[in-house]
């Protein structure tokens, strides 16, 4: 008994010595009041952990620059319009306006490459979701699709079939490796529900989850949040942690010994996302490029969405708040936006490249401010939840690392076919559940319609076609095709052509097979 008392006071002891010297001797407070050594020792670990990972000097350097990010925000001015350049003609592609016979180039050359097993994906899912507002991960989210599912599976399916249909093309048995980046909020729950449908009929081999590092949340006097007597408040690095997660998982070498050469890099909320969408990187390839991105079209001149492009002449994202406003409404002689490439952190990376990033480029990397709500324990141990925002996160962005490549490009795809973002819960206008659903429904429907399906209602009556509709109305027939039936729209024929289907309908593998036949 006085062994482990003298040991705990020696732990003490130390700890607070090192603490301290970080100014920050305040997150040892409430020792005392722990219940048991239990929650000391987690304690004991965390801090231990935060001066390990990040060292004394490096904590001290974080809750500077944290500090630092948030008495300097909103300074940053326009960029000088003469330091900007739109994005060169060549070095991008277009869904919607590059000749047929070119996306068709693509395509080949991107199922080439997933048949010969050298594509893998990347989904970012380490987030905390905190607009959503669930309290799990994103990825588990059902937006309230008749087949009820969830993010993840909706993945899931799609990579088996853009596996089967590389695979069906060049004759080969492939396979297109997810990995997956966790944080500590999210790895337990993803590995469980993985766990639990079976990695949705995928190789449990070929599913990698791996974690993000944390860092600590600053309050606005530099000091590290307590966010419970024992708990230091703690939030992942961003998405721009993939580099050094990358490194610390010995990822890389995992991909080089599968033979991989091509990542698709992309976030979990993304209800449209083509996953190793062969056209992008065909053309990626096709390029030389080693980093790509998709873009989107810009809606406006002012849309809050960052802009990628050239500053002294070098590529990146530009934040909407740093471009001129004169800029910003510039059009080309066909009335299109010029800096119009609205970014949608969907990315071509080679695995050359996240290694040189990885391995020298990373340091280099400016951390960006994030300004939250973050509970706290005050000076007399009460738990407070803030109405204001009182912590900043210091996180790095995925795109950052443009600046770094030798031969960038990008590819605009359409944002009906591409892009619906799950960010907030239904109370928001935009970017929620029920945006991202009409979405996805919305390009069934078209899908369907494309195919030569007639769609009637309950008691048989026809509904009359929209072949298009706004953003924020529902398609007229609710429609839903799986994954493992189509990938793109592609296919659809041979189930739908001169069919009539009672809305709702959903084609999964086992309707398709009925339709056939019938
Ligand atoms: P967001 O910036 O939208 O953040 O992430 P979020 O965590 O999903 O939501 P909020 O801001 O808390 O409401 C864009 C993508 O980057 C991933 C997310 O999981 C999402 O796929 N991400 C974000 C990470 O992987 N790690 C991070 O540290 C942050």
């Amino acid at each position: 008994m006085e062994a482990l008392e003298e040991e705990e006071a020696a732990l003490l002891s130390q700890l607070r010595g090192a603490v301290s010297e970080c100014g920050q001797g305040h997150l040892l407070d409430f020792w005392p009041e722990l219940e048991g050594p239990s929650q000391r020792r987690a304690l004991a670990e965390a801090l231990r952990g935060m001066l390990l990972l990040e060292s004394g000097q490096a904590l001290r350097d974080h809750c500077r620059r944290a500090m630092e990010a948030h008495r300097s925000q909103g300074e940053g001015a326009p960029l000088e319009p003469r330091r900007m350049e739109p994005l060169p003609g060549q070095f991008l592609g277009s869904a919607s306006r590059s000749p047929p016979e070119e996306l068709r180039a693509w395509q080949q050359e991107g199922l080439r490459q997933i048949s010969q097993n050298k594509v893998g994906v990347l989904l970012l899912a380490g987030g905390q979701g905190t607009r959503l507002g669930v309290p799990y991960p994103k990825g588990m989210y059902d937006v309230g699709l008749p087949s009820c599912k969830t993010l993840y599976q909706i993945q899931a399916e799609r990579i088996r079939r853009v596996e089967q249909l590389a695979g069906e093309r060049f004759q080969t048995q492939c396979t297109v490796p997810w990995y997956i980046m966790t944080s500590e909020f999210t790895l337990g729950p993803t590995e469980r529900f993985f766990q639990e449908h079976g990695y949705f009929h995928l190789d449990k081999t070929n599913v990698v989850m791996f974690e993000q590092r944390m860092l600590p949340v600053v309050g606005f006097d530099g000091k590290v949040i307590l966010e419970e007597k024992g708990k230091v408040a703690m939030a992942p690095d961003g998405n721009g942690g993939l580099y050094r997660a990358l490194m610390d998982h010995k990822i890389l070498e995992d991909m080089e010994r599968r033979g991989l050469q091509y990542i698709h890099v992309y976030c979990v909320d993304n209800i449209l996302v083509k996953m190793a969408d062969p056209v992008f990187v065909g053309f990626c390839i096709s390029k030389g490029a080693d980093c790509g991105a998709k873009v989107v079209e810009k809606a406006y001149p002012t849309e809050p969405v960052g802009v990628v492009c050239c500053v002294d002449g070098v590529y990146q994202v530009v934040e909407y708040s740093e471009i001129p406003l004169e800029l910003a409404q510039r059009r080309n002689p066909d009335g299109r936006l010029t800096y119009s490439a609205g970014n949608i952190c969907n990315h071509f990376f080679t695995v050359d490249f996240l290694r040189a990033v990885g391995e020298k480029f990373e340091p280099q990397l400016k951390p960006h401010l994030a300004i939250k709500k973050v509970p706290f324990v005050d000076k007399e141990g009460n738990l407070v939840k803030p109405l204001k925002p009182n912590g900043i996160k210091l996180e790095k962005f995925v795109f950052d690392v443009f600046q770094f490549s030798k031969n960038f490009v990008a590819f605009e795809v359409q944002r009906e076919e591409e892009f619906s973002p799950l960010k907030n819960a239904d109370t928001a206008e935009k970017d929620t559940p029920t945006t991202a659903r009409r979405a996805l429904l919305s390009q069934h429907y078209r899908w369907a319609l494309k195919a030569g399906a007639v769609f009637v209602d309950s008691r048989g009556e026809r509904i009359p076609e929209k072949q298009s509709f706004r953003e924020d109305e529902e398609p007229p027939a609710v429609c839903e095709i799986s994954p493992l039936v189509s990938y793109f729209g592609e296919g659809l024929e041979k189930y739908l052509k001169s069919k009539e289907l009672q809305s709702p309908f959903l084609l999964d593998e086992i309707k398709a097979e009925t339709l056939q036949q019938a």
